[in-house]
């Protein structure tokens, strides 16, 4: 693995733009619809109106993304979302660092099941199954006339204990 030159901070509004500028980056597994539809999400999670919202940040450059929900009408199910890597740190391990983040927090409020809604190509497929993720059901050419939509899911078991270690609930 390479060197990490990245840290990992809860994104703040005035990122939104940087934010955006990384899903653009990554037009091609972000279908057209998706991108205007993040911006709305986005801003809601960095407010923590919603759920939360994370960077990686490198030389004052966002370089990484990722948040997650509480599904409202669950007891202790979150969604893991909005995952983006910039194209030159892809393969850093910076993906894996985010996800493990965002899981720990879950595990901490007591969660037991972590869901995404992920589009269906290879990347996305192998990233979630290292992340120990079964996929369970597809909706085909849902975000595209190319692209369909796959759920994940993985349970987790909660562990209250790193709460400790988290300032932010
Ligand atoms: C998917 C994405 C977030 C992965 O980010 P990343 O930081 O490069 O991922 P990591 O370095 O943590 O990789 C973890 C594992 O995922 C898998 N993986 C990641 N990129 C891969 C690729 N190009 N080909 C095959 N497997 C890949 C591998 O199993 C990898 O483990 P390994 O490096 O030990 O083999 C990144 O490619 C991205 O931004 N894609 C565009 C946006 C997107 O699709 N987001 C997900 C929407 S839900």
């Amino acid at each position: 693995m390479k060197q990490k030159d990245y840290r990992i901070r809860e994104a703040v509004i005035k990122d939104f733009p940087s934010i955006m500028a990384l899903f653009k980056m990554n037009s091609d597994t972000f279908s057209r619809n998706e991108i205007p539809a993040a911006q709305k999400y986005i801003e809601e999670l960095i407010k923590g109106m919603i759920g939360r919202f994370f960077v990686s940040v490198s030389k004052n450059k966002i370089v990484g993304c990722a948040g997650y929900s509480k599904e409202a009408d669950t007891d202790g199910v979150y969604s893991f979302n909005w995952l983006a890597v910039h194209p030159d740190f892809k393969r850093h391990g910076m993906a894996t660092e985010l996800y493990n983040m965002i899981e720990n927090k879950i595990k901490a409020f007591g969660g037991r099941l972590i869901i995404v809604n992920a589009g269906s190509n290879e990347v996305n497929r192998f990233f979630y199954k290292k992340m120990g993720f079964k996929a369970c059901g597809r909706i085909p050419q849902y975000h595209s006339e190319k692209k369909d939509l796959i759920w994940y899911y993985k349970k987790v078991s909660k562990n209250k204990n790193l709460l400790k270690h988290f300032t932010i609930v």
